[in-house]
């Protein structure tokens, strides 16, 4: 693959900032109680873990896998869990914790899915919403950054899985 050009788009330290952000949103939100965030892999990984350490309030953590099948930079609507929670949610507080919404595919299988188990509530934590290429109707209650459009890359998310472990969050320019 010949290598893509990337434009800084998002600092570390400005992502840090909306990390701790969202990390005193949630902990003022279920002060007193007991969250249980729900990192969708691979992608929410570095977001989770800077996520995590920003919640002040206990916190109790598990992961899922997904694949949507499509293209490197657009997804197709068919969503598999590869691998599922190892917790039960019944009655808790849920978090889903994922990277990026683009299309809303991945999202609202997911939380159909774990709605059914009957969490106490369902909330959906995202570091980007990409509001531009919205496909079904879903929102987020905790957002990082919100952007249009545009194929980005770093801090987790990849192009051809490459990229995850930049720092930074970059645009993939000519895509
Ligand atoms: P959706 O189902 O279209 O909302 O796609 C969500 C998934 O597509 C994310 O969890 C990412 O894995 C991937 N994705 C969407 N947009 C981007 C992007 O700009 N960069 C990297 N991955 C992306
Ligand atoms: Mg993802």
């Amino acid at each position: 693959m010949s290598q893509p050009k990337l434009k800084l788009l998002y600092s570390k330290d400005f992502i840090a900032d909306q990390v701790r952000r969202l990390g005193e949103e949630i902990s003022g939100d279920f002060e007193d109680s007991e969250v249980l965030l729900v990192g969708v892999l691979k992608g929410s990984f570095l977001f989770f873990a800077d996520l995590a350490r920003a919640i002040k309030i206990p916190t109790v953590i598990d992961f899922v896998r997904l694949a949507s099948y499509g293209s490197d930079t657009r997804s197709s609507g068919i969503v598999e869990m590869r691998k599922d929670l190892e917790l039960p949610i019944k009655g808790r507080n849920v978090i889903i914790v994922e990277d990026i919404i683009d299309s809303g595919n991945t999202l609202e299988t997911l939380y159909h899915r774990l709605m059914l188990r009957e969490p106490k509530n369902l909330r959906i934590c995202t570091l980007i919403d990409k509001r531009g290429r919205r496909e079904v109707e879903i929102e987020a209650d905790y957002v990082g950054i919100s952007m249009d459009d545009g194929f980005i890359i770093g801090y987790g998310l990849d192009y051809d899985e490459q990229y995850r472990n930049l720092p930074d969050i970059h645009l993939v320019e000519g895509l």
